[in-house]
């Protein structure tokens, strides 16, 4: 059976977090999260640019809630900062989607000395989440949702020079950033599960969907998206499923279902043995843990 938007419960009276909404994926999620009336955060870096999307979104859906927040996931000031502004406002939280990032731009460090893609794709995540778990986990029917990638595959976790200080590679960084969001997933679910606690974790991603995403293709690759590819809001339709499916269980893992998984609809798929390996993650975990300076307790 193809799972579609029409499938989903009402989100009346839930409120959800979507990082980098106001373009592409993040974009299409919220709009489609605001359309079941899901009251939604969009957590965006330039606050313009989350204002011109909510009033785009309210054209859709006149009436929905949506609120914009500042939130540069590069930036643990800005996680701290977001996470205590929304705790402040906020007692509840059911969704929180994990989903902005970038795609192997010219070689940065953050201002905390993170390889720009692990900062923004990953280790800003990271934070973020352990930051609003009490909050999740105090929500029933609550669940996290992490974006990876078909790019999981070109990546490892290299434990030795995770900023890439010996050398950049723009394609390797971005998949280790997109294997560590999917390893991350997994080993949250292990612990949520561990502690007994009913929050969960699951992972998405969108094969290839023509979004902003590829600005620091060569130009001449920039047509692989659009051709090769589907639409934003068909790529947004397996990060919806992870979130909003009645069949989805912790761990759970979705992505399109034709052409190697680059379109179609979603469905559950499986990744890679890397991905799986559960020592590997334990280790992430810990060095992700000491770097953000965040500490889940558990
Ligand atoms: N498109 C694909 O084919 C594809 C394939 C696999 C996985 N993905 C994953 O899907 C997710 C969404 O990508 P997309 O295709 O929708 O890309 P996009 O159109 O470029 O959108 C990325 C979003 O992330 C935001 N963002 C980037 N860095 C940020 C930061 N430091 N703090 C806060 N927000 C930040 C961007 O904000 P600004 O507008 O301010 O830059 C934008 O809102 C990413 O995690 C990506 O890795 C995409």
């Amino acid at each position: 059976m193809t799972w579609t938007i029409n499938d989903a419960a009402s989100q009346v009276g839930r409120r959800a977090i979507v990082t980098g909404a106001n373009i592409g994926l993040g974009y299409d999620t919220a709009l489609a999260l605001a359309g079941k009336g899901c009251s939604v955060v969009l957590a965006c870096r330039n606050p313009a640019k989350a204002q011109a999307a909510r009033a785009s979104m309210l054209a859709r859906h006149a009436g929905a809630e949506i609120e914009c927040m500042a939130l540069d996931l590069s930036s643990l000031k800005s996680i701290r900062s977001f996470a205590d502004t929304f705790a402040r406002r906020h007692d509840a939280l059911d969704l929180l989607i994990n989903n902005a990032g970038i795609m192997m731009p010219p070689y940065s460090i953050s201002e905390d000395g993170f390889e720009s893609q692990l900062a923004a794709n990953y280790l800003g995540h990271f934070a973020l989440t352990g930051l609003m778990l009490p909050l999740l986990a105090a929500t029933r029917g609550s669940r996290i949702v992490s974006l990876s990638s078909l790019a999981h595959n070109w990546g490892e976790i290299r434990f030795d020079d995770p900023q890439f200080k010996n050398g950049y590679n723009k394609l390797a960084a971005y998949g280790q950033s997109k294997l560590a969001c999917l390893m991350f997933a997994y080993e949250l679910n292990r612990r949520l599960q561990a502690a007994g606690m009913k929050t969960l974790s699951v992972a998405a991603h969108p094969g290839v969907a023509a979004t902003n995403l590829a600005q620091h293709f060569p130009k001449f690759l920039t047509i692989f998206f659009p051709l090769v590819g589907q639409s934003s809001a068909d790529g947004a339709l397996p990060t919806l499923y992870a979130a909003l499916g009645s069949d989805i269980k912790g761990g759970d893992y979705c992505g399109p279902r034709s052409m190697g998984q680059m379109r179609g609809a979603p469905i559950k798929v499986g990744s890679n043995r890397r991905s799986r390996d559960e020592g590997a993650a334990r280790k992430l975990w810990e060095m992700s843990q000491r770097l953000t300076g965040v500490d889940y307790a558990f």
